[in-house]
């Protein structure tokens, strides 16, 4: 059997079914397999492929037919303006990074890494592994599968220091990605109306979480070296927020690393005001010249709710993330969990618990900083030779992405238009800020497919910048 046969062999039978009239009868298999020289499992094939499109029906002992077309009336959608009222914020398309691309273009703009640098044999033997398992049958607790629950709980235990009581398995929640995550603690911690301080710029995703939860963002401004605690203190002081969104480690999209002394200080803060740090460490598997510390080792108090992510690095099929958070905030997120989702995919769980213990794991994860720094140090040297009025905010210690300010006379949306009609696709730096930019910048991705493609990429970002000014 081949995918080609039975392709031709639907193609032939759609013309015939769009001349038939409802009711007709299509000829045997047998005669199928006679007219298309095809073995009868293709035939099979091309009539499961045809009844799917809802073309034909079969009734068992009697024969195949060729169902009633119905007639498509216009529908009209007018009454729900009336029901639904206006949105309570505007609601943004497609989000840039998640747009798809043509093969043929060279991709900076999306978020997920590429196949060529997941585990893609561990993803494989954990997934048919997982099929067998117990788990592919069964419901998960709520919180998670108890053994996924204590490999979070010891990764981050593993950084706490002496003297502070590490997380328990107890205090995780698995979740199907970090983003469902995000949108619970801001229900379940902030909720509707009450501020939320956030890094500017930070996550579009964060925001877009919170915009829908109907959070309001004080944003806070971060450069280079993260935000300035001083600055977080007056926003808590003034707003009377009771939780700081951020991300220590590898920002997205700017890549910062917060120093120890910052950390600290944020997290003294966060004590003092009585408030709860949602540390993003999305990018805990990013280090590329430094290693991540999360801020949540230093905390034992529940002052941090910690949420991590294996979505980018095991695989964009596998969503699994977790919180980790400990005391009644706890309590509150699970019950949102529990509200939204139930529980999460028991082999999904399973099989990222198998390629996190895998041994192969770590060497994975050693060959992927390898990989991250020879292609982020290749767009950046592409970059300083073809596009040098483009500015670099800061080369990334970690993280997937390079964080690009333009020159400031530069049309945004004209700069990117143009680099999509020479197939280079960009993100625009507006989405990462939740108010008003504050200069034209640009994020680009070097974990996408083709990195070879970046010095030509880095060419025409140079020549349109050119072009445009
Ligand atoms: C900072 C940050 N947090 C969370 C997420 C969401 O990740 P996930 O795929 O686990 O939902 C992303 C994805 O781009 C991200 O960049």
């Amino acid at each position: 059997m081949t995918n080609d046969s039975s392709t031709r062999i639907v193609a032939d039978l759609q013309t015939w079914i769009a001349a038939a009239p409802a009711g007709a009868k299509l000829p045997s298999t047998r005669s199928l397999v006679a007219r298309y020289e095809a073995s009868p499992v293709t035939v099979q094939k091309a009539l499961r492929i045809l009844t799917g499109q809802g073309l034909i029906e079969s009734r068992p002992g009697v024969g195949t037919f060729v169902r009633a077309v119905r007639t498509a009336r216009p529908s009209d959608y007018g009454w729900q303006t009336g029901a639904l009222g206006s949105p309570r914020n505007r609601l943004s398309s497609e989000p840039a990074t998640m747009r798809a691309a043509s093969v043929d273009a060279i991709a900076l703009h999306g978020g997920y890494p590429d196949r060529e640098l997941l585990p893609e044999r561990l993803v494989r033997a954990a997934l048919a592994r997982a099929g067998r398992s117990d788990t592919a049958l069964t419901r998960s607790p709520i919180a998670g599968i108890p053994e996924l629950q204590a490999w979070f709980a010891a990764e981050l235990a593993s950084a706490t220091p002496t003297g502070i009581t590490a997380p328990q398995a107890s205090d995780v929640i698995v979740l199907p990605g970090s983003q469902s995550g995000l949108s619970s603690i801001f229900r379940a911690l902030v909720t509707g109306g009450r501020p939320l301080l956030i890094e500017s710029p930070s996550y579009w995703g964060a925001i877009l979480a919170a915009t829908q939860a109907g959070v309001r963002l004080v944003p806070i401004a971060s450069g280079p070296s993260g935000p300035d605690p001083d600055h977080v203190a007056r926003a808590f002081e003034e707003t009377g927020a009771r939780a700081f969104y951020a991300q220590p480690n590898y920002a997205n999209p700017t890549g910062t690393q917060w120093s120890a002394t910052t950390a600290q200080q944020i997290l003294d803060v966060v004590r003092t005001y009585g408030a709860f740090l949602v540390e993003d460490d999305w990018a805990h598997d990013f280090g590329i010249t430094t290693n991540p510390t999360p801020v949540a080792a230093q905390d034992d108090n529940g002052h941090v709710v910690y949420i991590r992510s294996l979505t980018k690095s095991v695989s964009p099929a596998l969503r699994v993330a977790a919180i980790i958070a400990r005391g009644p905030a706890r309590d509150r997120i699970l019950a949102d969990r529990a509200a939204a989702s139930m529980y999460v995919s028991g082999i999904l769980q399973t099989a990222a618990l198998d390629i996190v213990t895998h041994p192969g794991w770590q060497s994975h994860l050693r060959g992927l900083r390898h990989q991250l720094l020879s292609r982020r140090d290749l767009l950046i040297t592409s970059l300083t030779q073809h596009a040098p009025s483009a500015h670099l905010t800061l080369i990334p210690p970690g993280g997937l992405n390079l964080w690009l300010r333009l020159p400031e006379s530069t049309d945004l949306t004209a700069f990117i238009r143009e680099c999509e009609t020479h197939n280079v696709l960009v993100a625009p730096g507006t989405e990462w800020f939740p108010a008003e930019p504050t200069g034209p910048y640009v994020r680009l991705n070097y974990s996408g497919p083709n990195p070879g493609a970046y010095p030509e990429a880095a060419r025409i970002i140079g020549h349109t910048l050119h072009q445009i000014s």
